[in-house]
């Protein structure tokens, strides 16, 4: 996959390229990112990007011109007319490990940063292909949500991680949240890990992993809980659960 990144604060990316599960897959060339400044594709002298919004208000808004620009050059270079180009900002649909994975499906992307003041409507309409938020609150600028979508993009790309951490993301997400993890020393400052967890029995471990995993959907996030279907036995390990927890 080749994903090309239009900003104004490329200097923000340093750190995700170099580190963790993209710096291995981008040394594997499993994914080839670039990161593209929309100062360099203006003309003037200052270098400007913004100005002021017609109507009035607070803020900047975004110019189209540097924007479409600095686009167009990725097209150019990849010999595309067309590319997928996705505007982040909080206006956009909602991100979720669907539209992850149905992003994941694609040879290239493009992620335009926004801005909190605006970008013009123009970019949005003209430019981009797709307008994504990562929630209901305000960040200020699409960086950190385009790092944000980057990473769950590519930790599904084939290759990216091991196939059992694959199918355990297959088994969770969307359909509930995690079950809790323990690792050594069995009991740590007198908190002990659950007995369960250190019998070896493997199945009996399954059913309190499923069981934890249902109760903690249900408390926490009762929204999941909704759009799941739970057979006969997911009931009942529901209903054991809440009856040991009351
Ligand atoms: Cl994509 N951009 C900004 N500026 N704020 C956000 C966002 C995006 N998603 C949630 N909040």
């Amino acid at each position: 996959m080749r994903i090309d990144i239009v900003t104004l604060f490329p200097q923000m990316f340093d750190g995700l390229l170099g580190c963790s599960i993209i710096g291995r897959a981008r040394e594997r060339s499993l994914v080839d990112i670039e990161i593209h400044d929309i100062r360099d594709y203006t003309h003037d002298k200052h270098h400007v990007v913004d100005d002021y919004p017609y109507g009035g208000g607070a803020g900047m808004v975004l110019k189209p011109e540097p924007i479409f620009e600095t686009v167009e050059a990725v097209k150019t270079e990849l010999g595309l007319s067309s590319v997928p180009t996705i505007l982040l900002s909080p206006q956009g649909r909602l991100f979720n490990q669907d539209i992850a994975r149905e992003l994941a499906a694609y040879q290239h992307l493009v992620f335009i940063c926004g801005h909190y003041e605006g970008v013009d409507e123009r970019v949005a309409e003209h430019l981009a292909t797709d307008e994504i938020s990562i929630g209901d609150y305000l960040l200020s600028g699409g960086e950190i949500a385009a790092m944000a979508v980057i990473d769950c993009i590519i930790r599904l790309l084939p290759g990216v991680l091991g196939s059992e951490i694959s199918l355990v993301e297959e088994s969770h997400v969307g359909g509930g949240l995690e079950y809790p993890q323990y690792t050594r020393p069995p009991v740590y400052r007198g908190w002990a890990t659950p007995s369960v967890l250190l019998s070896g029995d493997h199945a009996k471990i399954a059913r309190w992993r499923r069981q934890q995993s249902l109760l903690r959907t249900s408390k926490r996030r009762p929204d999941l809980m909704e759009r799941k279907a739970l057979s006969p036995e997911d009931q009942r390990l529901l209903n054991e659960a809440f009856e040991i927890s009351s």
